[in-house]
């Protein structure tokens, strides 16, 4: 027996929300934080690991995984679930967003784009049906609309354009999809800065319904006191009754501020990237274990922290192994961050189920203010 995809709301503490997407692969609890796993795998990380941080599903790239190893060789051998051994949830970008800032000779028209692959040069095409036809082939769970955007800041004229060019090709998406019970289509909100330009993109979209709705174009280039200027209005713009992911979001930080603005799902690279570059995130903020200050601590990157690299090794050795280039050293910091977002979203579902949201939030800042130890 399938289960369809459905999204039940929990609770809410003021505009912050809770709930579960149930999903024939697994349920996903919100607000989700979802690990990047690019190129079919998160670097440095098993799946086992990662789902042992508490991650729901992950996020996957119509973009690296077209260009290799391709989207009929990973359906030949099974789809991306049985290829990266995770059997959980999974959501896949569309690829439009990455061409635009990943690829080369880049050609935008009505009917979608045209580009050279980053890797070999390849001359490749990508349409709101075939991005629809690759994520198909993946075997994605989460399939999201066929978009383009333009980095901010940008004149009004180019934002107006590029979402509406978005809107159609989110019809194009929408069309393309079909009826794939226990799949789910999410439709993608743009607009920039500009209230009405969201306003306009929200009615296309809930015009043409989706079993979900991303905020697009933000984190791009504004700022965060931007960003949340423009989250203060848009989440409410979109229906209350569907999940609300927020696309490639962010720091800590941009977090909970956009859960405290009504955002349910989000993805980043930086607790991953980051772990490879000797950059933890902890309650108290960022610690760069690359600094000679910690050559000599024996003590734990977080002492509540429950992950593998903060029960088994001092600060001392996570700089020892970073600066020593060893392997072992971004696979432990990207553990820990990929923990430590984990538990923050665990925090937020737990003190909004608990209408505790506010007491939560001024704890958050309470330990980052503080700093490291
Ligand atoms: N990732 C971050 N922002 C965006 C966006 O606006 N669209 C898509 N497709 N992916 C994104
Ligand atoms: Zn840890």
């Amino acid at each position: 027996m399938t289960t369809r995809f459905s999204f039940a709301l929990h609770a809410t503490d003021g505009a912050a929300r809770t709930g579960v997407i149930s999903t024939p692969r697994g349920e996903i609890r919100t607000p989700a934080f979802m690990p990047v796993g690019t190129a079919a795998t998160v670097k440095a990380m098993l799946p086992e690991s990662v789902r042992a941080t508490g991650a729901d599903i992950l996020l996957g790239n119509t973009y690296h995984l077209m260009l290799r190893p391709t989207a009929e060789r990973i359906a030949r051998l099974g789809g991306l679930h049985r290829f990266m051994n995770w059997d959980r949830p999974i959501l896949t970008d569309s690829g439009g967003f990455q061409v635009m800032s990943l690829a080369e000779l880049r050609k935008l028209t009505e009917e979608g784009v045209t580009f050279r692959s980053h890797i070999d040069g390849a001359r490749h095409e990508l349409s709101p049906e075939r991005s629809m036809e690759i994520q198909r082939l993946l075997g994605s769970d989460i399939v999201m609309a066929f978009d383009e955007c333009p980095a901010l800041p940008a004149e009004r004229g180019r934002i107006e354009e590029s979402m509406r060019l978005s809107m159609r090709w989110a019809q194009r998406s929408r069309d393309a999809f079909g009826d794939r019970p226990g799949h789910a289509l999410f439709g993608i909100q743009q607009g920039g800065l500009e209230q009405d330009l969201r306003a306009e993109s929200a009615e296309a979209l809930r015009g043409i319904g989706f079993d979900g709705y991303a905020i697009g174009g933000l984190a791009v280039g504004e700022g965060q006191a931007a960003m949340f200027g423009c989250l203060d209005y848009a989440p409410g713009q979109l229906p209350q009754d569907k999940p609300r992911y927020l696309m490639g979001v962010g720091k800590p930080d941009d977090i909970v501020g956009a859960v405290k603005r009504g955002v349910d799902m989000m993805d980043c690279v930086l607790p991953s990237r980051s772990g490879r570059t000797g950059q933890a995130w902890t309650r108290r903020g960022q610690v760069n274990l690359k600094n000679a200050r910690h050559a000599d601590d024996p003590r734990p990157l977080d002492e509540a922290c429950s992950c593998p690299a903060c029960r088994g090794y001092s600060r001392a050795y996570l700089h020892h192994v970073f600066r020593a280039g060893e392997m072992i050293s971004g696979m432990l910091l990207t553990w820990h961050n990929l923990h430590y977002y984990q538990d923050l979203m665990a925090g937020m579902r737990e003190a909004i189920a608990g209408g505790r949201f506010e007491a939560w939030e001024a704890g958050f800042h309470a330990a980052r203010a503080e700093g490291d130890i």
